[in-house]
């Protein structure tokens, strides 16, 4: 299962990249907001120290200026991964810049029927937004699974980015699905580590031993 990181925080990305657990890294206009910074700027610092697929979104709605940010934040690093909306003209964008090498994440994907599309296109990546759809009471993780089934049955390549991942019940329900990537919050990766039995178990330990009267090394 590869992890993305869905963040814009460099700090955070370098903490969690330090221990290995980063394959990748996804941004968006909220998110670059929210780091304050220089989208070309961030951008770069980041594909600096992460060297697997690193998004960076488009905001024209048209295809032609779709195409033409796409290519101009491409030139930022060779590991860019364009992301465009799963629109009409997002489709039209994605199967442009495939077809020109370039790595297209397919992103807003709330429908099975949009995900046959985006692979139709040639996405590299389809980014089903898990959270958003629980928020209007969907099942998101049934979009994950109807996606798995679909691209399966048809041999697709386009790799299932879960996305809008907002709890370790969806990165963990999300690999059980089987999808090939979760993208992740910087809080929820590092909340995965984390378990009540854990905290206790290492308590009574720690208690136990301090009854000992040893010390190590
Ligand atoms: O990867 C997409 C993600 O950033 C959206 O998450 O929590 O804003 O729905 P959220």
């Amino acid at each position: 299962m590869k992890f993305f990181v869905d963040t814009a925080d460099t700090a955070a990305i370098r903490e969690l990249a330090d221990l290995g657990m980063v394959d990748g890294v996804t941004t968006n206009p909220s998110l670059i907001l929210k780091s304050g910074r220089d989208i070309v700027e961030v951008t770069k610092e980041i594909c600096d120290m992460v060297s697997g697929p690193v998004s960076a979104e488009v905001v024209a709605t048209e295809a032609k200026q779709m195409i033409a940010e796409g290519l101009k934040l491409a030139t930022i690093a060779p590991n860019i991964a364009i992301k465009v909306p799963l629109t009409w003209d997002g489709l039209t964008a994605c199967k442009a810049l495939t077809s020109e090498g370039q790595m297209v994440n397919v992103t807003l994907c709330f429908s099975a029927a949009q995900a046959i599309l985006a692979a139709k296109a040639g996405a590299s990546f389809i980014s089903p937004f898990i959270g958003r759809l629980d928020d209007i009471h969907i099942d998101g993780m049934e979009l994950i699974e109807d996606i798995r089934t679909i691209y399966d049955n048809y041999d697709y390549e386009t790799e299932i980015l879960a996305a809008s991942i907002r709890s370790v019940n969806h990165v963990v329900e999300a690999g059980r699905i089987g999808a090939d990537i979760v993208t992740a919050p910087p809080a929820v990766i590092k909340a995965m580590a984390g378990h009540p039995l854990t905290d206790k178990g290492l308590d009574q330990f720690l208690k136990d031993w301090a009854k000992t009267g040893q010390s190590i090394g």
